[in-house]
């Protein structure tokens, strides 16, 4: 099958959290199954400049304001899977972020910043844009991405099939109602039945209401966004979809996250050599100016400092944690209230608490191999992947019950979970995993069942492999569309 992945991000060119980690590994898997895969990626400088052997294979609009815009072709890094980037300097060709400025403020032009993503990926599949290649199936990531199931279902003899999966659904895209007749659909497309939301347009929806299947990256949160609590104001719309929304856990890419090859370490190990371990733990507390006390239990959080993470639950328990003689090394870059509070508690336990503020992917595996445990106190977490890479790493996770976090830690066998988002129910976790963590066998038998979990992509590919079968096969019996107006 013919496959067509779109995004905003991905490893290692473009990253602000785990879609791009998603996004980097998935096409890959499925590629290894025998479809047949390509990547469609807005042309952001880092990558065009990353992208190898890039040739022009179509002139695109002018479009969404871009008076000049070219399609290319050309090859991932390290992957080498195939890769269409959209050159449209005026709308991809700045500085900042993929969807803020500099000074953190959104692109105002993020609309049509997003819509030309979508716009291109039917156009793709149309067949008009290259005369060699079409997908039959088109899979969508975020509300960045969602807009190319409205213009896939708007143009009826376009014969591909659409998946959306939900990364985020905090993240939805929402824009002035003024600016829909910028998107070039129908005005049908703009009823509450469609894009519009609360008087406003959201990508999000387009991905929700037209695609052929949504998934989202974890069982658990394929459940819970369909209530008010983790719906954020979408959970009807999940609803009306019924049995077309399901959730397929993200795997981890074992070419970047494997203890027994990881470059950006000092010492390798595995499961059944952990000696490694202590290595690089002595060289984390070295390089974290952390006291070099072997015995002391090594706490790390590495995460977008946003209040989805829960982090200020272990602000809260930090006083208990440092009473038990525990060390904390943070990383992380957001939220400035969270930055400074994690930078006053590193001033006043100096040796005992560390912070680098700032996103840095290799000292990432250091702090999470160096590491005895990693918190994720998550108030919603649709999979989360540094638990993940913690199981992997033999970094025994600590983590709130709730989406990706409840289907990946098993409770005192390869992790600690707790309930109530409460510093009272993280601290219990916390003295659980510090009794374990003084029983050295018991311990022991905690990473390596981590360990030896199978986190790999090739499950996860079969899942949407079949998942594309299922979307192939709606989008011949009942396509979707906008209703009349
Ligand atoms: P989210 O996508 O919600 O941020 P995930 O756990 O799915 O959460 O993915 C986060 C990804 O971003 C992981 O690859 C993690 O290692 C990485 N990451 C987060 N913060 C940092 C940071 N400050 N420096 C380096 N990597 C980070
Ligand atoms: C989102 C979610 C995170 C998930 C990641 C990759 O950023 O917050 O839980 O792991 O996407 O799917």
């Amino acid at each position: 099958m013919k496959v067509l992945h779109l995004a905003a991000e991905v490893f290692p060119l473009v990253k602000t959290g785990g879609l791009a980690d998603v996004v980097a590994a998935l096409p890959p898997a499925l590629a290894a199954q025998g479809a047949d895969v390509r990547l469609l990626l807005p042309g952001h400088p880092a990558v065009l400049d990353g992208v190898k052997h890039a040739k022009t294979v179509a002139t695109l609009g002018p479009a969404f304001g871009a008076a000049r815009s070219t399609l290319l072709l050309g090859r991932m890094p390290k992957t080498d899977l195939p890769v269409y980037v959209i050159d449209a300097p005026f709308h991809y060709r700045r500085e900042g972020g993929p969807y803020q400025a500099p000074g953190g403020s959104e692109w105002p032009d993020n609309l049509q910043r997003y819509a030309f993503l979508g716009w291109v990926a039917a156009h793709l599949a149309s067949g008009e844009l290259d005369d060699k290649w079409a997908p039959e199936l088109v899979h969508a990531h975020d509300w960045h991405a969602a807009m190319a199931c409205a213009y896939l279902a708007a143009h009826p003899p376009t014969a591909a099939a659409s998946v959306f999966t939900v990364h985020n659904l905090a993240y939805q895209g929402v824009f002035p109602h003024d600016d829909a007749r910028l998107l070039g659909l129908p005005a049908r497309f703009m009823q509450p039945e469609a894009l519009e939301f609360h008087g406003q347009i959201c990508f999000m929806k387009a991905g929700l209401k037209f695609a052929d299947r949504v998934s989202t990256v974890s069982p658990t949160y394929a459940r819970e966004i369909a209530t008010p609590e983790f719906g954020a104001g979408l959970d009807g719309v999940i609803r009306g979809r019924n049995g077309a929304v399901s959730g397929i856990l993200n795997g981890i890419d074992d070419q970047v996250w494997n203890p027994a090859t990881d470059s950006a370490l000092g010492s390798r190990y595995r499961a059944d050599a952990l000696a490694g371990k202590a290595a690089n733990k002595a060289a984390l507390q070295a390089e974290a100016g952390l006291a070099p006390r072997p015995e002391a239990p090594v706490l790390t959080v590495v995460s977008r400092l946003s209040s989805q993470k829960g982090l200020d639950l272990v602000l809260a328990v930090l006083p208990e944690l440092l009473r038990h003689g525990a060390q904390l090394v943070v990383q992380g870059t957001g939220d400035p209230s969270l930055e400074s509070a994690f930078a006053i508690a590193a001033h006043a336990h100096p040796g005992a608490v560390a912070l680098h503020v700032g996103y840095d992917e290799s000292r990432a595996h250091r702090l999470i191999a160096g590491a005895d445990i990693i918190l994720v106190p998550s108030r919603f977490e649709p999979c989360g992947l540094t638990q993940l890479y913690g199981l992997r790493y033999g970094t025994v996770p600590v983590v709130r019950r709730v989406g990706g976090l409840a289907d990946t830690v098993a409770d005192g066998e390869t992790g600690f979970a707790f309930g109530e988002a409460t510093p009272f129910a993280l601290q219990a976790a916390l003295e659980r995993a510090l009794q374990a963590y003084a029983d050295a066998p018991r311990w022991q038998a905690l990473q390596q069942a981590g360990m030896a979990q199978n986190l790999g992509w090739a499950g996860p590919a079969r899942a949407y492999l079949a998942l594309y079968d299922e979307a192939c096969r709606a989008r011949r019996d009942s396509p979707r569309q906008a209703p009349s107006l």
